[in-house]
C-alpha cells in the first residue's frame, strides 16, 4: 500500500487526486478508446468530483461512471450517492459521461432488484479502469460493513453487485463485490482527517477482516492500493 500524504489541505488533495484519476482515464482511453470509473459516495468525494469534472482534456462521452456502492434510496434523498455524483461529477465537460446508477427502485433486499442492477452493470467492462474507495471510521469500505449480513459473500463473490444490510449502514445497501473491485487497473482509497488516518493505522494492524472489512482491501496482494490522505 502506498500512502500519499503530501497534500496539506483538502482542496489541494482534491485537485492532486483528480489530476491522477484524469491521467488514469486518459491512459485507458489511449489503449482502449474508452474508460470506466467507479466512485464512492459519502461526504469526502464532492470536492474531488468537482475537480475531476473540470478536466476538459478527457473525452467524457467515452467514459462510463458508476458507484462502488449505494444506499437503497431514490435520488430525491439527501443520502443518495447517485444524486451526489450527478450534482458534483456529471457537470461541465463530465456531463457527457454515461452514468450507470446502482439503485433501481423498489424494496431491498429483493433478488430481482439486484438482478436489475447487475443487468445495468453489464455495460461496464469487467476490469474497471479506476476504482475510488472511501472508508468509514468503523473500518468499512464500499458497503463492506462490520456485521453485514452478506459480508462474506461480498468479499468473495464475483458479483458484480449484491445487497447487504448492517447495523451501521443505515438503509439497505447495494455494493460491488471485492473480487470485482480488485480487478481494477487503478485502485485508490480517498480519506481526510486525523480520525480517518488513525482508523487506517488500526486497519493496517492485527485483527480480523470481519471487524474492519477494509483490511480485505489493504491485505490483498493482487492489486496495488494507493491511499490519498490529507489532514
Ligand atoms: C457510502 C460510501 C461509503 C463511504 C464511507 C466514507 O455510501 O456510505 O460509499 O463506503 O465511502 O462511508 O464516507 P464519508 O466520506 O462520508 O466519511
Amino acid at each position: 500500500m502506498l500512502l500519499r500524504r503530501d497534500q496539506t489541505d483538502r482542496d489541494r488533495l482534491a485537485f492532486a487526486f483528480a489530476d491522477q484519476v484524469a491521467a488514469d482515464l486518459g491512459a485507458a482511453m489511449a489503449t482502449r478508446g474508452a474508460a470506466s470509473l467507479a466512485v464512492s459516495g459519502g461526504s469526502t468525494p464532492a470536492k474531488f468530483f468537482s475537480a475531476l469534472a473540470a478536466h476538459d482534456e478527457i473525452d467524457w462521452k467515452r467514459v462510463v461512471v458508476t458507484l462502488v456502492d449505494e444506499r437503497w434510496v431514490d435520488e430525491g434523498s439527501g443520502r443518495s450517492n447517485a444524486a451526489l455524483v450527478r450534482a458534483h461529477l456529471l457537470q461541465g465537460p463530465a456531463a457527457a459521461a454515461r452514468f450507470v446508477p446502482l439503485y433501481s427502485g423498489g424494496e431491498m433486499p429483493a433478488a430481482d432488484r439486484i438482478a436489475e442492477t447487475n443487468r445495468r452493470l453489464s455495460v461496464l467492462p469487467e476490469t474497471l479502469d479506476v476504482v475510488v474507495l472511501g472508508m468509514g471510521n468503523d473500518g468499512h469500505t464500499a458497503s463492506f460493513f462490520p456485521g453485514g449480513d452478506t459480508l462474506e459473500t461480498a468479499l468473495s463473490d464475483p458479483g458484480p453487485a449484491l445487497a447487504l444490510a448492517a447495523p451501521g449502514a443505515g438503509e439497505p445497501r447495494v455494493t460491488l463485490t471485492l473480487p470485482r473491485l480488485l480487478m481494477a487497473v487503478s485502485l485508490y482509497v480517498h480519506i481526510e482527517g486525523a480520525e480517518k488516518l488513525a482508523t487506517l493505522e488500526r486497519a493496517l494492524g492485527d485483527g480480523s477482516i470481519a471487524d474492519m472489512p477494509i483490511r480485505a482491501v489493504l491485505r490483498q496482494t493482487e492489486t496495488p492500493v494507493t491511499v490519498y490522505w490529507c489532514p
